[in-house]
């Protein structure tokens, strides 16, 4: 008779093959019924013999218990994204650097789908899927290795008997069109939100906190690109797409390879006719260069390889109604026309708002509320109106003049020299406060987690916020934060832990957050490789900041004047009396080796000179860490005048106490 353990690793092996077959070569060779049949036996098994658990059964596809939120891990190489071209034109002249940076080399080039997905990272350590990140903002992304598990596309364990020790393969995880429209009709019938399209409704379902949802969500998955690899590397990326497959991934199928632009030009025509055979969305063609030996010379700009290149796709366009035109107060004041349409479905999503971006355009545009416009967009591109039908005009249709006062305040408007936006002029127009805000804690500033925009205005109507600094004065404010609706202990605890935990956020968020004009995301961190403090930004000259690849001559005057403003430098010293961290975050751990490095210290009644934040941040930069309450695992007590119990206490267990003159010795 077979033993259990010897019958539930059969088993296992068995169905990793079977659900290999099944879901990644879409070849079976038993039946669903015997599938199920075994998946039960082993289950029973399984429950019978705890003993013999394993986390990667095939039983364990269906999710585990809710969690919190997700954590975000750094990347261990960068995921960074394509350069995209638009036309053959476009094409050509990459294939025209290439060959310049090559020189006389010979290559090839692999064209292959550009899935319209969720980029997702996977890490295998000696063969065992550990963890799933998601892009991100490239650096670091959330961790989603609970969600990802459910995917039965996705091996647990690498299909070999000799793993690397590292293998991080990447690729996209989407919903099948028909997938999508299935779950739309179940949310429909149910009477919940429909997704807007495919990428939406994979990015959506990834982002739930119960992986036991996500397992029920049709999502699947194709792998195309590597990350960190420690004991496997690949000649091609032919090679690489082969080994990926062997290992037990789907990858893009169907792939072309080409020695010439001609080449090139025909694959991409040839998968483009292809596009709607496909399951899923496809935004493009990827063309990879496809000798790995060549990347490292071929380089990457601050955003994309200069190995690949993504050919995009014409945007889809569609004809609707311009029913209205509403006006948004951005956070530095502008004014934007927003065309509100009837609702269209373009390129598989629902649009119903479009950015008419200034007067200027709407006029020269010649755009009426009334129109017939035609729209457009392109994957994630805001979509936008392209132009009017004037043939289609009724007589009724008619212009939206320039606004004469703020529509949010009422306040005055103007317009700056040399800018063609009307801004509302309002120091305290509580729309621009809210936009500010909005910025200020969004994921891709300070991240701050349980804050949304009905709280913000909640918070700004009760005069609890005015800018982003009170946000952290608001534990100050705890009465009058449990009398806002909704609100109960557990929630103004959330927010004031969201709060308190984005004091130390990457450097590059916090100049992002600040809302510095001509200031993205990216050019953000790329301020952060260069300036190790806030303060030492501020005072960069036009020269120095110019100096920095992605930073021309009109950001670097932006920036220059941004910190010029006193109101925009107070803001920031508010920031700072806040407990803001104004350094980078390898600045922060220099000071690992300071004369205070490992010791916990904590500081009790008023000090002399410095201020709690001013001490905090002194004792921080000395490498100590500064905690709340004495312990026995206090090093020292940093006491002033009024000291209460905290003394007592130290004293008791023989802490060192010291005052604000023997710390200021330690400088
Ligand atoms: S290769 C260094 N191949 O498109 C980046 N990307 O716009 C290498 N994508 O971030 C990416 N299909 O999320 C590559 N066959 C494919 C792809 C693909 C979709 C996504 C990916 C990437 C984005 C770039």
């Amino acid at each position: 008779m077979t033993l259990p353990a010897e019958r539930i690793a059969e088993l296992r092996k068995s169905l990793h093959d079977h659900n290999h077959r099944y879901y990644v070569l879409a070849e079976p060779v038993i039946s669903d019924r015997e599938y199920d049949a075994l998946l039960e036996e082993l289950a029973a098994l399984e429950a019978a013999h705890p003993e013999f658990d394993d986390s990667d059964s095939p039983t364990r596809r269906v999710g585990g218990a809710p969690i919190d939120g997700f954590v975000t891990r750094p990347h261990a190489v960068p995921m960074i994204s394509l350069a995209n071209s638009y036309n053959i034109a476009d094409v050509m002249a990459y294939d025209q650097r290439t060959r310049k940076l090559l020189g006389d080399q010979p290559f090839s080039y692999v064209v292959e789908p550009k899935i319209d997905g969720v980029a997702v990272s996977l890490r295998y350590e000696n063969g065992q899927l550990v963890q799933a990140l998601s892009r991100g903002d490239g650096r670091e992304g959330d961790d989603l290795t609970q969600n990802i598990r459910t995917l039965h596309s996705v091996p647990l364990r690498l299909r070999t008997d000799t793993p690397p020790e590292v293998l991080e393969v990447r690729g996209e995880v989407y919903m099948t069109r028909t997938g999508f429209q299935k779950l739309n009709l179940e949310r429909q019938n149910a009477g919940q939100n429909v997704f807007a399209n495919p990428r939406n409704a994979a990015a959506g379902s990834l982002k739930l906190l119960d992986s036991r949802t996500v397992a029920q969500r049709p999502l699947d998955a194709i792998w195309y690109g590597v990350g960190e690899t420690r004991g496997i590397g690949f000649d091609t990326h032919l090679d690489l797409l082969n080994t990926l497959k062997d290992l037990g991934f789907r990858t893009p199928g169907l792939t072309w390879t080409c020695q010439s632009a001609a080449e090139l030009e025909h694959a991409l025509l040839d998968l483009q006719n292809q596009k709607n055979d496909y399951p899923f969305e496809m935004d493009g063609a990827v063309i990879k260069v496809n000798e790995r030996k060549y990347y490292d010379d071929l380089g990457s700009t601050a955003k994309s390889p200069r190995w690949a290149v993504a050919y995009k796709y014409e945007p889809e366009q569609a004809e609707t109604r311009l029913l209205d035109i509403t006006v948004q107060v951005g956070r530095t004041g502008v004014l934007t026309p927003v065309a509100e349409l009837d609702p269209v479905l373009v390129s598989g999503s629902t649009v119903s708002r479009a950015t008419l971006h200034n007067w200027e355009e709407m006029e020269r545009k010649d755009i009426r509320i009334g129109d017939t416009v035609l729209i457009e967009k392109a994957g994630e591109i805001i979509p936008a109106v392209v132009r009017v039908l004037p043939e289609k005009r009724p007589p009724d249709a008619r212009a939206l003049p320039p606004p004469t006062e703020c529509p949010a305040c009422g306040g005055p408007v103007a317009r700056r020299e040399g800018e063609v936006a009307w801004r509302c002029d309002n120091p305290a127009c509580p729309a621009k406060g809210l936009s500010r805000l909005k910025h200020f804690v969004s994921r891709r500033c300070m991240d701050i987690d349980n804050v949304g925009e009905e709280l913000l205005k909640a918070l700004l109507t009760e005069g609890l916020i005015r800018e982003p600094a009170d946000l952290y004065r608001l534990r100050e404010q705890r009465d009058a934060l449990l009398n806002l609706e909704r609100m109960a202990e557990k929630s103004v605890d959330n927010l004031l832990t969201g709060i308190e935990n984005s004091k130390d956020r990457d450097l590059w968020r916090l100049i992002h957050a600040l809302g510095i004009p001509q200031v993205g995301e990216r050019t953000a961190q790329s301020l952060e490789e260069h300036f190790d403090t806030l303060d030492a930004l501020a005072q960069a000259t036009e020269e120095t900041l110019t100096a920095i690849p992605d930073i021309g001559p009109i950001v670097a005057k932006s920036i220059i004047s941004f910190f010029a403003l006193p109101e925009n430098s107070e803001h920031i010293e508010r920031l700072r009396e806040a407990g803001l961290n104004l350094l980078r975050k390898e600045a922060r751990t220099e000071t690992s080796d300071g004369p205070l490095s490992g010791k916990t210290v904590v500081i009790t009644g008023t000090l002399p000179t410095l201020s709690r934040d001013e001490a905090k941040d002194l004792l921080r930069k000395l490498g100590a860490t500064v905690t709340g309450s004495v312990s026995s695992k206090t090093d020292i007590l940093l006491a002033g005048e009024d000291a209460g119990s905290k003394l007592a206490k130290a004293q008791k267990l023989g802490i060192p106490v010291w005052d604000e003159a023997q710390l200021r010795e330690e400088i």
